[in-house]
């Protein structure tokens, strides 16, 4: 999928917000400056979030619960752990009972952390928009393609 640019990205993160689910967890993968933090604002927006979500690339999680926003959701950025340990610390995987989990650089949980996120892989491509590839997990094939 091509997202050309950041509106599209926000566009992309809405349709997800459209059928997300408690216990769901969004991997959004790529370098820096992919988009994946504009996917998640795009994400929250349409979940009813007033005003631009912050990136958490410093808070590391950042929470949102209703009535601010429709559903619980965890906005993760990763970046800054150096071990799987310390992100396990986070209690990440307590926050998907009720709610959702969106998650900037996953892999620092090490391979595949969690096998039924939806996984959404960003990459530059030369026109100045992204590339976006998904592994869409058993949990997402009834969701996929998004409408
Ligand atoms: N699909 C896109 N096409 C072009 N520019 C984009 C796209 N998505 C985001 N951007 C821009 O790229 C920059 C970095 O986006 P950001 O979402 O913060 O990246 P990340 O969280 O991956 O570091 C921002 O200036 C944003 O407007
Ligand atoms: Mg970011």
């Amino acid at each position: 999928m091509h997202l050309a640019d950041e509106a599209a990205a926000h566009a992309f993160g809405a349709r997800i917000a459209a059928v997300l689910r408690a216990g769901d967890v969004v991997a959004l993968s790529g370098p820096l400056g992919a988009g994946k933090t504009s996917i998640a604002r795009g994400l929250l927006a349409a979940l009813g979030l007033a005003g631009e979500a912050p990136s958490p690339s410093f808070a590391i999680v950042q929470p949102y619960d209703p009535p601010e926003i429709r559903m619980s959701v965890l906005h993760v950025d990763l970046y800054r752990i150096e071990h799987p340990d310390e992100a396990r610390e986070l209690g990440l995987d307590d926050a998907l009972e009720d709610g959702a989990l969106l998650v900037e650089w996953p892999e620092r949980l090490g391979d595949d952390p969690w096998p039924e996120a939806l996984w959404l892989s960003l990459a530059f491509d030369e026109a100045g928009g992204r590339r976006l590839t998904a592994r869409v997990p058993d949990a997402w094939e009834s969701r996929w393609p998004l409408t």
